[in-house]
């Protein structure tokens, strides 16, 4: 079922696993995606991999080459009407070892990007009178930081409030902005920024017993994006495995 048929998606954060396995996901659905990550040999390599991918590199923690981003996206693969804000970095520092730098950073990339793409791609979704905007965030939202740390929660968070609001601000105009809040996708994030200890800490307390696949978060990344999906807005949907119920 190709539901996107002549759509385009910008994926962020693409080189990683769980923004890759969205493009895989979004590209079978139908469209045309755009991969943008600030890793460009990953970025290219993984673009290669992705039916009618193209790679775009940019640093998104600058705000001023984000309208020049999205116009060469529009100029090679049309207006975007899918946007998955995923770039992301963690940070599992707590508050008092937080300095300026590394507070900025974080929400730089993890709120910041995705506030100001969101900007720039609105103005043709409302034209369209079509969009899907759909933000990463994570469960350190909710809990604080299992392990994640201040600044990293804090960014999450302020995600899922520029969630809402963008979601309550563009309803009327056929847009639905969303977020997904994974908990311990099998991805680097885990297998390298985490102790053997931590990890089999964490695996006791997910009822599931495993860490979710990027391809599961990827799926739910499709199905926000369908046109099916219209009537979801403001939404953030937990994959966690049962971590959390509320
Ligand atoms: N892995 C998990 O368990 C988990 C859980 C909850 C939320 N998340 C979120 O999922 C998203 C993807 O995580 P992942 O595990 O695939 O991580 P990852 O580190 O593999 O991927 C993130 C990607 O973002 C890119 N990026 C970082 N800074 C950038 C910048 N300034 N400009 C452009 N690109 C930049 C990186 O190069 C990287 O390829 C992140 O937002 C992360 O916070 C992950």
């Amino acid at each position: 079922m190709s539901e996107l048929a002549g759509r385009t998606a910008v994926v962020t954060g693409a080189a990683g696993p769980m923004g890759l396995a969205a493009a895989h996901a979004l590209a079978a659905a139908g469209c045309r995606v755009a991969l943008v990550d600030l890793a460009s040999e990953r970025l290219e390599s993984a673009a290669s991999e992705v039916d009618n991918g193209v790679a775009f590199a940019a640093d998104l923690t600058s705000p001023d080459s984000i309208p020049a981003l999205v116009g060469r996206i529009e100029s090679r693969l049309g207006i975007v009407g899918v946007l998955v804000n995923n770039a992301g970095v963690l940070s599992n520092t707590k508050s008092q070892a937080t300095d300026e730098s590394e507070w900025r950073r974080v929400l730089a990339i993890n709120l910041d990007a995705a506030f100001f793409l969101a900007r720039a791609v609105v103005p043709a979704m409302k034209r369209l009178r079509w969009g899907r905007i759909i933000n990463t965030t994570s469960l350190a939202a909710k809990t604080g930081g299992l392990t994640a740390g201040t600044a990293y929660a804090v960014s999450k968070g302020a995600l899922s409030a520029l969630t809402f609001s963008l979601a309550r601000e563009l309803a009327a105009d056929g847009v639905t902005v969303n977020g997904i809040a994974p908990a311990y996708v099998r991805t680097p994030m885990i297998t390298e920024a985490l102790t053997e200890a931590q990890r089999q800490a964490l695996l006791a307390m997910i009822p599931v017993g495993r860490f979710c696949e990027p391809e599961e978060f990827a799926h739910v990344v499709r199905f926000l994006a369908s046109p099916l999906a219209g009537f979801i807005t403001g939404e953030i949907i937990d994959i966690n495995g049962g971590l959390l119920m509320d």
